[in-house]
């Protein structure tokens, strides 16, 4: 990062700190606060980080206000209409777009290691039945620094690309077999004929009793769900990411917490909490009693797939997403799907409502893309890992950012103490 030739002047009682302005390419300004602690004795506080920059990146960034979203320069719309996964997995990797050669060599390196290591398959008869599939992801991807420790190694830079195509080339075959494991079906293995999307949808859907053939439709679908969902700056999934890497965890441990954060409805289980939303509603006439609840302080009830901590406009993975479902959904002949019709009422309201529109809350990624899903055939338990694998390139590209930045340190947060003041220990026969 250049030298800063800003500052902002802090005055505390009877002494001024002098605070370094850093100017981003796109953005605000951000305040260096780093050696105030050290000068001024005294710590910022900030729950949530809702004005902090954890650190400085060059791969993805969001105007919030605006709607935008960028991947390395080039808007999520362009890249979900001409590029695909791939593609846009190199695009955040490596940070440009591939000639002909570099893409077709990329494609068949993440195409060559799809498979998991046998052992693998013992891994997942340790889980119950009915375990959900982010539970089973979770420890899958945890366990492979079991079984490939030979990409272990964060300094070894061989070692980190190893561990990058692995990880963005398993989890598909992981995710698949998360989900034929949970409905007593045998793993179908990947195909080194098929493309990224198709091999993930035959690897979910196709049984050995039959040919299975990838429609397009839905391969095209599936390709567009994974780029939309391939990487969002600092969340909280990509910030457990770099937060574990700074201790020097490996790659897989580190990927671990991200499914592990991801999981949560606030963040990438809100696919599968809007969706059961979606039905409990169940037709329109319901909308205005849940838009209520979510206005009702008294009531935890809140609208999944609703709001962001960045966008205070439409977020544009969102208005994409949208689009897809209603030509999947036509497509595949289920345009009258209520879900959908619910999905698209619920917006109108929400949107016309004063509430969401001073709180500045409009539809998120999470809004359609659960409604797409089902229609091509993924049970609600499917949707976040589905959001997992498809960040998997995100929490990838950020890792491999930090662990590249000589300015890499361990990640440690002070706070606000507001316990006990210093005590001595009282013996229990005088409690
Ligand atoms: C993802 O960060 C990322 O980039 C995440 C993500 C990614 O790609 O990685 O984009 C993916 O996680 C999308 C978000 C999915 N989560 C949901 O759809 C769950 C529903 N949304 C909310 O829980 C909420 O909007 C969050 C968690 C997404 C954002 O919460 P913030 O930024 O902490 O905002 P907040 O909770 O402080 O809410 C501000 C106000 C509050 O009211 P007041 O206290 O000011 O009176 O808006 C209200 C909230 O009560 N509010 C909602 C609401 N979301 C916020 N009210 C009703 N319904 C909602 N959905």
């Amino acid at each position: 990062m250049a030298d800063s030739q800003k500052s902002a002047t802090l005055t505390l009682g009877d002494q001024s700190f002098e605070l370094p302005i850093h100017s981003p390419t796109e953005g605000p300004d951000v305040l260096d606060i780093r050696k105030l602690y050290g000068q001024a004795g005294v710590f910022t506080y900030d729950p949530g980080f809702t004005s902090t920059a954890s650190c400085d990146s060059t791969i993805t960034f969001i105007d919030g206000n605006q709607g935008v979203l960028l991947h390395r320069g080039y808007p999520i719309d362009q890249l979900a209409e001409k590029s695909h996964y791939l593609e846009v997995c190199y695009l955040l990797l490596y940070g440009f777009l591939p000639s002909a050669s570099q893409l077709e060599e990329f494609e068949s390196l993440v195409t060559n290691h799809t498979m998991l290591h046998e052992q693998m398959v013992y891994f997942y008869r340790g889980f119950r039945r009915d375990a959900h599939p982010m539970a089973i992801m979770t420890g899958v991807v945890g366990a492979m620094s079991a079984f490939y420790h030979d990409s272990t190694d964060i300094h070894d830079a061989h070692q980190r690309e190893v561990a990058s195509i692995r990880l963005i080339a398993k989890m598909p075959t992981i995710a698949a077999w998360a989900y034929k494991f949970s409905i007593g079906q045998p793993f179908v293995y990947p195909r080194n004929d098929l493309d990224y999307a198709s091999n993930f949808l035959r690897m979910c859907f196709a049984v050995p009793a039959e040919d299975y053939e990838v429609n397009p439709i839905l391969s095209r679908a599936m390709d567009r769900i994974f780029t939309l969902h391939a990487d969002h700056e600092q969340n909280a999934s990509t910030s457990t990411v770099r937060l574990a890497s700074s201790s020097g965890a490996n790659p897989f441990a580190c990927i671990a917490a991200g499914i592990a954060c991801l999981w949560g409805p606030a963040h990438g289980g809100a696919n599968q909490a809007c969706l059961e939303m979606l039905k409990e509603i169940g037709s329109v006439d319901r909308i205005p009693e849940f838009i209520a609840r979510a206005k009702d302080k008294d009531d935890p009830f809140r609208l999944m797939g609703f709001g962001h901590r960045v966008y205070k406009n439409f977020d544009p993975r969102a208005k994409v997403m949208k689009q897809s479902a209603d030509e999947v959904l036509e497509l595949l002949g289920v345009e009258n799907n209520p879900v959908l019709a619910v999905a698209k009422e619920l917006e109108q309201q929400a949107l016309a409502d004063p509430y969401f529109a001073e709180k500045k809350l409009f539809p998120n990624v999470d809004f359609y893309s659960g409604v797409i899903l089902e229609a091509m055939g993924f049970p609600t338990s499917m949707f976040t890992p589905i959001f997992a694998l498809s960040r998997t390139v995100g929490w990838i590209s950020q890792w491999k950012e930090m662990i590249a930045d000589p300015q890499n340190k361990i990640g440690r947060p002070r706070q606000l103490y507001l316990g006990e003041t210093q005590r001595d220990y009282v013996d229990i026969e005088n409690r």
